[in-house]
């Protein structure tokens, strides 16, 4: 018999999911059976090879542009997707961006950009998709994190940190006010996963990917699939009762702020 999928009929929305983290969890869920929404910035040819290797597989999605730092922009996306669905069960705000700078010049446009995207984008993003998830009565948000919160030593990265601080106390608050709505809010806080944005930021701070992996216990760094995995979860049945949770996902790190190797 062949085994249930864990997301059968379910729409999940996920922002940035054209490359890194962001696709890997679309690729896991349409595997288990959502219609997933992959929304990019820019990348529109590699959000389209998203959902041809979907649609290859047997799965369900549509891409849909929307830069999360302008609101007008992503309640548009929001339309569309209820348009072609009617509902968003599952709302993955994994879209984020990380400008290295130090700490004392952490003012500016650069860090206006990482509040606006990572997390003003996340909070109406959420308004707007929670509204429709308090018709059903059940949903799921899932916010990406990172454990830059959580006081890695990483050079550069107080502003990043500060936005993702803040996405971790907004992940409780959310998960207070939505409860009684049945919508869960969990947080995924990685540590250094295998993307586009963490191997430029490794470059640029001229960090080895061997010291990094010795900073974990598990002596690696991570994949995309890692994160997806436990995106995965908090999607899923298995974790309905469990909320205003940050999951720490960093092969278990031991250098915050304390610059041990
Ligand atoms: N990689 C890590 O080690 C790591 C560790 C901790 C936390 N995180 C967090 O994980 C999330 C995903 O990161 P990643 O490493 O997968 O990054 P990535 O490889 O740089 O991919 C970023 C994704 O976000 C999209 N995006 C960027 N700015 C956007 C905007 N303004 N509006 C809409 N979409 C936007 C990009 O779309 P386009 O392709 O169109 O630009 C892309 O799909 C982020 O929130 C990041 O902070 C990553």
């Amino acid at each position: 018999m062949a085994q249930e999928k864990r997301l059968e009929n379910k729409v999940a929305l996920i922002t940035g999911a054209s490359r890194g983290i962001g696709k890997a969890i679309a690729l896991c869920f349409a595997k288990e059976g959502a219609f997933v929404a992959i929304n990019y910035a820019q990348s529109q040819n590699l959000a389209e090879e998203v959902c041809q290797t979907i649609r290859t597989n047997g799965g369900r999605c549509m891409d849909v542009q929307a830069d999360l730092g302008d609101s007008r922009q992503v309640d548009r996306m929001i339309e569309k997707v209820l348009l072609e669905n009617d509902k968003i069960d599952i709302l993955v705000n994994n879209a984020g961006v990380l400008k290295l700078m130090p700490t004392l010049d952490t003012l500016g446009s650069d860090f206006d950009r990482m509040i606006d995207v990572n997390l003003k984008g996340i909070l109406h993003c959420s308004r707007v998709v929670s509204d429709n998830m308090k018709g059903l009565d059940t949903g799921r948000i899932i916010n990406v994190s990172s454990i830059a919160a959580l006081g890695t030593s990483m050079n550069g990265c107080t502003g990043y940190a500060i936005t993702k601080s803040a996405v971790n106390m907004l992940t409780r608050r959310l998960a207070l006010e939505l409860g009684p709505e049945n919508i869960t809010v969990n947080a995924i806080a990685p540590g250094f996963v295998a993307t586009d944005m963490s191997l430029e930021g490794a470059r640029a701070t001229g960090t080895e990917l061997s010291s990094i992996a010795s900073r974990t216990m598990l002596n690696r760094i991570g994949q995309p699939v890692d994160i997806a995995r436990v995106a995965l979860f908090l999607a899923s049945e298995d974790s309905s009762f469990m909320t205003g949770q940050v999951i720490t996902v960093d092969g278990g790190r031991v250098d915050y702020l304390t610059r041990s190797v």
